[in-house]
């Protein structure tokens, strides 16, 4: 398995996952870099399947359709309740713990509602989490835009992150840390966002 982090825009990271046996591959968060994500599918060989988005904005959304027109047989995947608000077509309609099969790798999808009422996180294989704007290296998403809502962010982080094993290796959306990704173990040691045990302490955090 392997995941490449391509920095995208001001500070946006996208991802390309894929199996090595069967070069089949997996887009996540394309959005301002379109022809360079295809560029690496085509120039590695890879057969795209999914095109995934950790939610709706269009920092994370708006390379989609170039994809898709460009590989037709690659299907879009969103969460079920962020789906409405992607303006595409969405393929396959994940919920809180639905799989999919890539090549050989296990995508794992957890609903974490809280910068969005269906941001999803991605476990890739029992490695990798893919945060999406969930959380970042040393913080975690906003709940002040549209769709946020903070009550929802500090049970996500509280019930659903927490318990995820320390050895997994966070993949951000956005390039906002010290350092591009870390381990799940090492942020809940250091990030604010992971420490605060109530939701006053929560709300507090400048
Ligand atoms: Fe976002």
């Amino acid at each position: 398995m392997t995941i490449k982090q391509i920095k995208v825009g001001f500070d946006n990271f996208s991802y390309i996952i894929f199996c090595e046996k069967t070069r089949k591959a997996s887009i996540v968060d394309p959005s301002y870099n379109p022809s360079e994500l295809l560029e690496f599918i085509l120039s590695n060989n890879l057969k795209l399947e999914y095109i995934i988005a950790t939610h709706y904005h269009g920092d994370h959304t708006s390379g989609i359709q170039k994809i898709k027109n460009s590989i037709s047989s690659s299907k879009i995947v969103a969460s079920e309740l962020d789906s409405p608000k992607l303006g595409i077509k969405v393929d396959i309609k994940v919920s809180d713990h639905n799989r999919l099969k890539l090549g050989s790798i296990d995508l794992d999808f957890i609903l974490t509602p809280g910068h969005t009422p269906g941001g999803i996180c991605i476990i890739v294989d029992d490695k990798a989490l893919l945060t999406g704007d969930t959380l970042f290296i040393g913080d975690c998403g906003r709940t002040d835009l549209p769709g946020g809502n903070i009550t929802q962010m500090f049970k996500t982080l509280i019930e659903k992150i927490m318990p995820l094993p320390d050895h997994l290796i966070v993949y951000p959306g956005h390039d906002y840390g010290d350092k591009p990704f870390d381990t799940l173990g090492n942020q809940k040691r250091t990030n604010k966002t992971l420490l605060a045990k109530t939701l006053i302490e929560f709300s507090k955090i400048p």
